[in-house]
């Protein structure tokens, strides 16, 4: 007995108006498609076919190897999408479990508890439903006096009084599965949209006298279907607030979790705080005791336990324990910082290696170098790290002092402990221990800035 999954995202969307295909809309950083074959995943099904159609290729390469693919060359509607897997699974013997790729906040559990309802009554279909209050545009469940489910009837082909109906169809649905490519094999295209509905398996079932069972979803947002953008922010939102429950009830404090966007597969520890405007995206990882925002950006980034960030833009960068960065800091790709670094305002730091303790504490670009441990940067200093043509290193041995407002023209080496002046073009490198100042001697004039001031003056009349 296997356990399958389909899932019918071959469709283009049109509702959408989008170049990009439904189902590769993301919801909280990730394809709705994605969402709902990772709950496949979750759930351990022993096959997973994905139907492809409109960007078949972008879908596919989405995906990957983490599903099989059936095409589906024309849209003729989902029963003649789930048709397509006819050669493929008709002589499975199991439960098939069918969801649509705009359905994205479909839970593992819930699809768990379908698949337990669906064997403990031996229906031949188990369809999950949710009552909504505005059931606009969805299939309607149609009930008889018994309460039991005797067919989905599509919103365009709803009667008036089934229009009233607020129970649901999800799409998402708990097959016999010789049963259903018994039944996909006597459905037409006899209705108001003209085409093939997975829906009409349900009556078809039915009146062979098979049991339909219907599972109401305790959460009605997991029904949500996305056909266009408003339903796209809807299920970001109700996405959004599961993320920030999950966190919260985790341990992570936040000050207002309405303005706190946080894509599926960010982890956060214990007793960190979270204020507004903050967005954490990709892989981020953030350690416990930290505070983080208002208003930080962290994408793919490792951030250890007690970072102080602030008002900044962190992109694949990794942050070391008890660190403080920001405000307005901006760390690009390849940014690894040590434990308890201070990097402060208006820093870029790019692809940069920078040991414990080390301070860069304002107006500094720090690219294409190693820092060592213990090190000042001072205000303003920089790394001349490209050329034009080429990006160049530079190397800050440990307990180095960089004075304000110094430009190291890389490639160029400051050894351990060295002290570079204020003000220093550095184009050689510094050893160990040395003092190096490069810088135009002083000389003053004196009294010389009435003379000046008075000759200008002059000049002016
Ligand atoms: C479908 C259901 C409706 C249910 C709703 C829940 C049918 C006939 N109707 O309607 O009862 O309430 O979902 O969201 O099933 N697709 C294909 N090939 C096709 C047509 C569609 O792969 O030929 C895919 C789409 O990409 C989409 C999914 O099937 O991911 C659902 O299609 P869609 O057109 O969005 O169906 P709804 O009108 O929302
Ligand atoms: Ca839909």
């Amino acid at each position: 007995m296997s356990l399958i999954g389909i899932v019918l995202a071959a469709g283009k969307g049109k509702r959408m108006k989008s170049k990009l295909y439904k189902v590769l809309h993301s919801v909280c950083g990730k394809s709705m498609v994605d969402h709902v074959l990772s709950g496949l995943e979750t759930l351990k099904v022993d096959r997973k076919v994905v139907i492809v159609g409109h960007g078949a290729e972008a879908v596919k390469e989405k995906l990957g190897n983490r599903a099989e693919f059936v095409f589906q060359a024309e849209q003729l509607g989902t029963g003649h999408a789930v048709l397509q897997t006819k050669e493929l699974l008709q002589s499975e013997e199991g439960t098939t479990i069918v969801l649509c790729g705009d359905t994205p906040l479909i839970r593992t559990e819930t699809l768990a508890d379908l698949i337990v309802n669906h064997n403990k009554l031996q229906a031949a279909a188990t369809i999950l439903t949710a009552v909504i209050d505005q059931p606009f545009g969805y299939g309607r469940i149609v009930r008889n006096e018994s309460n039991e489910v005797t067919a989905i009837v599509e919103q365009k082909d709803c009667t008036s009084e089934q229009a009233l109906i607020h129970e649901i169809n999800s799409g998402i649905y708990c097959f016999n599965n010789k049963k259903l490519f018994s039944a996909l094999g006597k459905i037409t295209n006899e209705n108001a949209q003209q085409e093939y509905l997975l829906t009409d398996v349900i009556a078809i079932l039915r009146s062979e006298g098979e049991l339909i069972a219907g599972h109401i979803a305790g959460d009605f947002t997991e029904a949500l279907g996305v056909n266009d953008r408003v339903g796209l922010a809807e299920a970001e939102a109700a996405m959004r607030k599961r993320i920030n429950t999950a966190h919260m009830i985790n341990g992570v404090t936040f000050i207002n979790p309405d303005n706190v966007y946080i894509e599926s597969d960010v982890v956060i520890g214990e007793d960190t705080i979270i204020y507004p405007g903050t967005f954490l995206r990709g892989n981020t990882t953030i350690g416990s005791d930290c505070v983080i925002g208002p208003d930080v950006n962290l994408t793919d980034t490792t951030v250890e336990d007690g970072v102080l960030i602030k008002y900044s833009v962190l992109t694949q960068a990794t942050i070391g324990r008890d660190s403080t960065i920001g405000p307005f800091a901006y760390l690009r790709p390849g940014s690894v910082l040590g434990k308890g670094v201070k990097i402060g305002d208006f820093v870029e730091i790019k692809n940069a290696t920078i040991g414990d303790g080390s301070k860069v504490s304002h107006l500094s670009y720090v690219g294409d170098a190693t820092v060592g441990l213990d090190v000042n940067i001072g205000c303003g200093a920089i790394t001349v790290n490209y050329d034009g043509f080429n990006k160049h290193k530079t190397l800050i041995g440990d307990g180095a002092f960089v004075g304000s407002n110094v430009n190291l023209i890389a490639p160029v080496q400051i050894g351990d402990g060295a002290y570079v002046v204020a003000g220093s073009t550095i184009t050689q490198d510094v050893p160990s221990n040395d003092l190096a100042i490069a810088r135009e001697r002083q000389s003053n004039k004196p009294g010389y800035a009435q003379v000046l001031r008075e000759k200008l003056n002059e000049k002016k009349k």
